[in-house]
């Protein structure tokens, strides 16, 4: 085992017995080895094939609520169709053998941390399965927005009182991240012995400045990623390879 990796292995099983205990912030690569795409990867990453303001922005939206809604019609298709990977369950069985010391923060609005059993995971971009009104419906208190009956075919369901659509239930460009989330994330951030960072290009804030937070309280920062990104800087311990690669043997313990 390299000597970079063993010192990762050593260092989380450390902080299973510290207070603070670890926090893991997962991207679109944790996804990966499961068949979804990430955003920017050349080539294959969706942000590389369709522009992200037309497709994952309010704006957009209603520019072409049709279009939009069927994009995100396929993503949850091959959401549902994928399955959890050998990352997502050493995390959960991780979390299940050392009771509350996992924190799980992810940026990825697939369920598959949550298939895989992880629990109480912070989800800071949303959930891409659920749906919610886009403006405030006030008749939407007789219902969820995600038990409204669907509409036409390829079409986002519209309430039949107001005309309101629903949305994708995700954080679009230019909107703010739940609070609850973002405040639970940024706590476990301040308080972890070690951040372990996989998956992120670090592009996007805020969640790209936990990595910054941990380091400056003085928790000891991994991150597992095949290539570089844009906090490795932040990072003591930059693992080269990937989720299904590294993951089942840094939580082994
Ligand atoms: N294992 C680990 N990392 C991987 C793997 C893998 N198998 N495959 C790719 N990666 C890495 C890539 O090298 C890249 O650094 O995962 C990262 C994915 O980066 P992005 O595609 O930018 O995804 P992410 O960082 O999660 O994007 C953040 O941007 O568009 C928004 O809301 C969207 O949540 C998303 C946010």
């Amino acid at each position: 085992m390299p000597k970079v990796l063993a010192q990762a292995v050593e260092r989380i099983a450390a902080a299973a017995c510290e207070p603070g205990g670890l926090c893991v912030l997962t991207g679109a690569g944790m996804s990966a080895e499961s068949g979804i795409a990430t955003f920017r990867d050349a080539m294959t990453g969706l942000w590389s094939r369709f522009d992200p303001m037309e497709l994952a922005s309010e704006d957009g939206f209603r520019a072409d609520p049709a279009r939009v809604w069927g994009w995100y019609e396929e993503r949850r298709a091959g959401v549902r169709a994928a399955q959890p990977n050998a990352g997502h369950h050493a995390l959960a069985a991780f979390a299940r053998r050392h009771p509350g010391v996992l924190t799980l923060v992810t940026q990825n609005v697939d369920d598959l941390h949550q298939r895989a059993g992880s629990v109480d995971t912070i989800r800071l971009h949303g959930d891409i399965l659920c749906d919610r009104w886009l403006e405030p419906c006030q008749h939407a208190t007789q219902r969820s927005a995600c038990d409204v009956a669907r509409a036409l075919p390829g079409r986002p369901p519209r309430c039949a009182d107001c005309d309101n659509p629903l949305r994708p239930g995700v954080v679009w460009f230019g909107e703010m991240l739940p609070p609850d989330a973002i405040a639970a994330a940024e706590r476990a951030a301040e308080g972890c012995a070690v951040l372990l960072v996989v998956g992120t290009s670090g592009a996007v804030w805020p969640a790209a400045g936990l990595a910054a937070q941990a380091r400056r309280q003085g928790a000891w920062v991994a991150i597992v990623n095949p290539h570089p990104s844009d906090i490795d800087g932040q990072a003591h311990a930059a693992l080269r390879g990937t989720a299904v690669g590294l993951l089942p043997a840094l939580f082994a313990s």
